[in-house]
């Protein structure tokens, strides 16, 4: 086949897209205007169209163009595709950048990347001296670093005087968001104008099922068996047309993978599908941290005669489009981050998706042709469960990292920046407390040289902490894989067939065994060290059921934090400490310098009790190798919390109170308020002597309670 023929098709493709009819108008629109928002349907090809017009038209003269996303797969997928599309290299003229994973080079133009990355580029030059276009895309999302993004654009760009400092060129800045809200956002904007492509859907029908009804809105652990059961009834007795699934998360759709895969090889073709002209299912699961090559899968075309079946996390339901999907399965369920102010914690929840969310996950299957949506959920769990609108990030977890970014921006007034909408303001004063305890601020909300330290992570607040402390007692070779283990998916493969799970867990327990020490972080740092020290590491966690890929690339990430850190070390006020003790107490000292706001004592039986002023009532998760040794334990710091039936913690440390008794005052000591440059005006000088001598005093007192215990 001759190179046109091969690529000819693609480029048809890309002219059958809604915005090619478009393209001229679209390049007008951004040359007039500094920004501009524009929307469409999705699927339109906003998102790998436009940069590549924008290419064309000459924008790359000057500087890049970058195209944000919330989601690091989308990041990755639509950069292969526009790379595929414009006949080069990844990585060349079209890159992307994720946390951890950078794949750009001198010639790259147009730079796909996460929200996150292009928040970390600001803050090494808030110009964006580099690019001629930033897009942000997917706004509707309304993901935490977008959100925090368009502030600052709106901060920096709108003001005449700002924008042009450090440039020798204007920024162009186009917004893109596949649903409403375009006249908040162009408001939001200077009253920006708004571009929409016409879109072209086709209709969907949708029914409700009898599975899940409001009942079981408290203990809904998501049965990937019920939507197996409708995924297996369309691919028998439906005509021919690609599947969705929507599920929550990573284990669930592993599951219903297997049991998927299980049962469709009992399928007999001739007499069991009503439509002949199937004959095979291809069941592909899709995740966000999912290896890129198996990504690629999900969006090319089945064989003839064979049904693809995508089993998803959320993230088909706007960052990417599968072409072909004709029937939805919608599991009426999310995975989501939430602050919890009743527990005080951000919490992984299952939660019941918005109305909004489940007609855009319908949408999808009206792309092409008419399709049908099965929802598993019953109509009154419709009425009664669901939101109408999902509530942006900003308003549901904790700000802590990017009120740091913010604040080595060189913002101090971190309540009164410009938010689309506004986070709750106990929000914002919990995450300055939280920075004060870490020492990334001092108690006047100005940040520190720890914090000027640690906003260079791209890792939880708390994590960075622990893993300075370490670096400056001279033992990050302890916390750096471990950081690197909890920055990467699961590693531990969970089979669904009971007694392949069996032999899974027992290999976990003896790698637990082998610390000496049972804790989860040493656990995490011995499969580290294990396999990397292997001969032949993918045999190696084959034989102890753990991800390898995962495993792989955790050994990147952490090569990334040490070069991180060998930077910071050789700046000459780096912090150096010293300790006498053993090892295992080292290790875990220091990860209480980072956990002791997750801190839990054992109350009655198997229940524990946080420390964090809140005491929350939490249970050890089964995952952990300390489940069912909760007689042994008193005090305990935890990684994180989920929250099913009961609210969980997991990756658990044993630790001894002396070491935290001096940290645990701390989360008491400040009042949040006094953080905030808002409260700093309004309070006079003696006030301020009043509340200090105040709280001192009840510092005291809860110091001898503690004590007491
Ligand atoms: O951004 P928007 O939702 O408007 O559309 P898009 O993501 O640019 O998608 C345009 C087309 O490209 C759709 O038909 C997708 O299926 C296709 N596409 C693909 O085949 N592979 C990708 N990795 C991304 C998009
Ligand atoms: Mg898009």
């Amino acid at each position: 086949m001759s190179k046109s023929a091969k690529w000819s098709p693609k480029e048809n493709e890309s002219k059958r897209l809604p915005i090619y009819q478009h393209k001229s108008k679209l390049i007008q629109a951004v040359k007039d205007s500094s920004f501009l928002v524009v929307t469409g349907e999705t699927g339109s090809g906003k998102t790998t169209q436009l940069p590549q017009y924008l290419r064309e038209a000459g924008f790359c003269k000057d500087g890049k163009i970058g195209i944000t996303q919330p989601r690091r797969v989308a990041a990755i997928t639509v950069a292969q595709r526009v790379a595929q599309e414009m006949q080069c290299t990844l990585g060349k003229e079209v890159g992307y950048q994720v946390r951890f994973d950078d794949c750009t080079s001198q010639d790259t133009v147009v730079k796909y990347m996460t929200d996150g990355c292009l928040l970390r580029e600001v803050l090494a030059d808030p110009a964006l001296s580099q690019y001629s276009v930033i897009i942000l895309d997917e706004v509707h999302e309304r993901s935490l670093n977008t959100d925090i993004l368009l502030g600052l654009i709106k901060k920096v760009f709108t003001n005449p005087a700002k924008a042009t400092k450090g440039r020798s060129f204007p920024l162009k800045v186009v917004v893109m968001s596949a649903t409403l809200e375009t006249d908040k956002l162009s408001a939001f904007l200077s009253n920006c104008p708004v571009f929409a492509i016409p879109g072209r859907t086709f209709p969907v029908t949708c029914t409700f099922g009898s599975a899940v009804g409001p009942k079981d809105l408290e203990n809904f652990t998501p049965s990937a068996l019920q939507v197996v059961k409708v995924a297996l009834d369309i691919h028998t007795s439906e005509m021919a047309g690609d599947i969705l699934v929507f599920l929550t998360g990573q284990s669930e759709i592993e599951h219903a993978c297997d049991m998927l895969f299980e049962k469709a090889e009992c399928i007999d073709y001739r007499y069991d599908v009503t439509d002949q002209s199937v004959d095979g299912l291809l069941i592909l699961p899709l995740y966000g941290s999912m290896p890129t090559d198996q990504q690629r899968q999900i969006f090319q075309p089945p064989p003839p005669g064979i049904r693809k079946c995508v089993v998803a996390t959320n993230i088909a339901a706007t960052s990417l489009t599968i072409d072909g999907i004709k029937y939805i399965v919608d599991s009426g369920f999310v995975k989501q981050l939430n602050h919890n102010s009743r527990v005080g914690m951000d919490i992984l929840e299952v939660v019941p998706i918005s109305k909004s969310e489940a007609q855009q996950r319908a949408g999808r299957a009206g792309r092409t042709s008419a399709g049908k949506c099965f929802r598993i959920y019953t109509k009154e769990f419709w009425e009664k469960c669901m939101p109408e609108y999902t509530i942006p990030e900003i308003q549901r977890t904790s700000l802590t990292a990017v009120i740091l970014t913010l604040k080595c921006l060189g913002i101090h007034d971190v309540i009164r920046f410009p938010y689309l909408d506004c986070p709750e303001e106990r929000f914002i004063l919990e995450a300055l407390k939280q920075l004060y305890q870490f020492d990334a601020i001092d108690r006047r909300g100005n940040v520190t040289k720890l914090g000027e330290l640690m906003v260079e992570f791209p890792l939880h607040p708390g994590l960075t902490r622990a893993l300075l402390k370490a670096a400056s007692l001279g033992c990050q070779d302890l916390l750096l894989p471990v950081a690197a283990m909890l920055s990467v998916e699961n590693i531990f493969i969970r089979p669904g067939h009971p007694d392949k799970q069996k032999e899974a867990d027992k290999k976990h327990r003896a790698l637990a065994a082998k610390t000496g020490s049972m804790n989860d972080f040493a656990t995490l740092l011995n499969v580290f060290q294990s396999c990397k020290s292997s001969d032949r590491p993918s045999a190696w966690c084959k034989e102890n059921w753990i991800h390898w890929r995962a495993l792989k690339s955790a050994f990147s990430v952490e090569t990334q934090l040490r070069d991180i850190l060998h930077r910071l070390q050789q700046k000459k006020d780096f912090p150096v400490e010293t300790f006498d003790g053993n090892k295992s107490e080292l290790f875990r000292r220091c990860l209480c310098t980072g956990y002791f706001t997750n801190v839990a004592r054992r109350s009655i039986g198997k229940v524990f009790c946080t420390m964090d002023g809140h005491g929350s009532m939490v249970h050890i998760h089964p995952s952990s190798s300390l489940f069912d040794q909760e007689a042994e334990l008193n005090w305990v710091i935890f990684h994180d919390v989920l929250a099913t039936s009961r609210v969980y913690i997991r990756t658990v440390c044993p630790i001894r109170y002396e070491w935290v008794k001096d940290l645990l005052p701390k989360l008491h000591e400040v009042d949040a308020y006094e953080l905030s440059s808002v409260a700093r005006e309004e309070v006079t000088a003696e006030e301020m002597t009043k509340w200090e001598s105040r709280e001192a005093a009840k510092r005291q007192s809860e110091v001898s309670n503690e004590d007491a215990m």
